[in-house]
């Protein structure tokens, strides 16, 4: 019997109640299962400046260092809005990121047939989506120096190193030689010194991938092309800002930005969060859609615990109750027999999951 660590943080706003529905689907997939899993919680984000004045304590990053993965929920909320730059829920993830070393950040994007119609875009130009936006996650202008907030001037720096797009690069054709074998390099080398660093790396890497078919994409027309025929595309290869940028608009593909998990990796341990944030709005309220957290779970299981036959299943349980017409409120206009509250959809996927078994 394999045993697993799992850190988690859940955050502010809605993280604890979406972090709580993974919990329970992950237990449910495992009891069936040849593995175990144990959890240890850690604070970050606001909730964690709140208790110790930092919004990623020491002890965090030392109890994901020693853990199997992490699984997150989300961060941030107008509280903490003016609080120093470093001492902000956001600077907290940014530096456990860095600390992990994650410089990966796989974001998947399909469409679930049953929800084509929540989406803004037409049906007949969503069927049959499946891309990936492969995110440099630790470098970019999110990291760059020098940067600084002055009164009248203010500026941050996007540099990458060669090193730092030749593994990411490589990550980007790894994943597209499991997939459709295409890569759609995304920059703005008309412009940018570091995207032309970018798109010459890329190239050279992409010489090692001869069953791999490159393009290039000007950031603002990959903007445009997403919305235009996002079918086009297989892998999107792209750094920090713009694939953050990138990804929430991708996200609109899926009819919610509530559906879709994220990976990040690269260091010795994982981080598996939705895409979305920390939605205070509605936090407490039991209406938010737990089911791109239950996914992110589920990639962890894939590629942090290696127990896809699990994983399977989550994906599977998640389809069926979207197919059975279970919604919560964010996708309730679209094809609901019944609109649930965030712990009715966990509960309902885990009993699946166990159903299944
Ligand atoms: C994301 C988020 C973060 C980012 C924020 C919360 C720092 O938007 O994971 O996409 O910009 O990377
Ligand atoms: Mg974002």
């Amino acid at each position: 019997m394999s045993r697993y660590n799992i850190a988690v943080i859940k955050g502010d706003g809605i993280g604890p109640e979406i972090v709580d529905e993974a919990i329970k689907v992950l237990d449910a997939v495992a009891v069936n299962s040849d593995f175990e899993l144990t959890y240890d919680e850690y604070l970050m984000g606001g909730c964690a400046y709140d208790v110790t004045g930092d919004p990623l304590p020491d002890e965090t990053i030392e109890g994901c260092k020693k853990a199997d993965a992490v699984l997150f929920g989300a961060i941030g909320g107008e509280e903490w809005d003016s609080l120093p730059r470093d001492k902000r829920p956001e600077s907290g993830l940014l530096r456990l990121r860095a600390a992990l070393g994650l410089f990966a950040n796989y974001r998947p994007v399909k469409v679930y047939d049953e929800l084509i119609e929540a989406s803004t875009l037409k049906p007949e130009i969503l069927k049959g989506v499946d891309l990936l936006v492969m995110r440099e996650l630790t470098g970019g202008i999110y990291f760059g120096q020098p940067r600084e907030k002055g009164d009248d001037k203010a500026y941050n720096t996007m540099v990458y190193s060669k090193d730092e797009i030749v593994r990411i690069a490589k990550e980007g054709f790894e994943a597209a030689m499991k997939r459709g074998k295409k890569v759609c390099s995304v920059d703005k080398a008309n412009v940018l010194e570091v995207s032309q660093l970018w798109r010459d790396t890329v190239e050279e890497v992409a010489k090692d991938y001869p069953e791999v078919t490159l393009s290039h994409m000007y950031v603002d027309n990959a903007a445009m092309q997403l919305v235009r025929d996002p079918k086009q595309f297989d892998v999107i290869l792209t750094g920090n800002i713009f694939g953050d940028i990138l990804s929430d608009e991708a996200s609109m593909i899926s009819g919610s930005i509530g559906l879709l998990p994220s990976a990040s990796i690269g260091g010795k341990v994982g981080l598996y969060e939705p895409i979305h944030g920390s939605a205070p709005d509605i936090a407490g309220q039991g209406i938010a859609n737990p089911i791109a957290t239950i996914s992110s779970a589920s990639m962890m299981l894939r590629f942090a615990l290696g127990e896809s036959e699990a994983a399977d299943k989550i994906d599977a349980a998640i389809e069926q109750v979207l197919k059975e017409g279970y919604r919560t409120k964010d996708i309730s206009d679209f094809g609901a027999k019944e609109v649930c509250s965030t712990t009715e959809i966990g509960s309902i996927i885990a009993e699946i999951v166990c159903k299944n078994a």
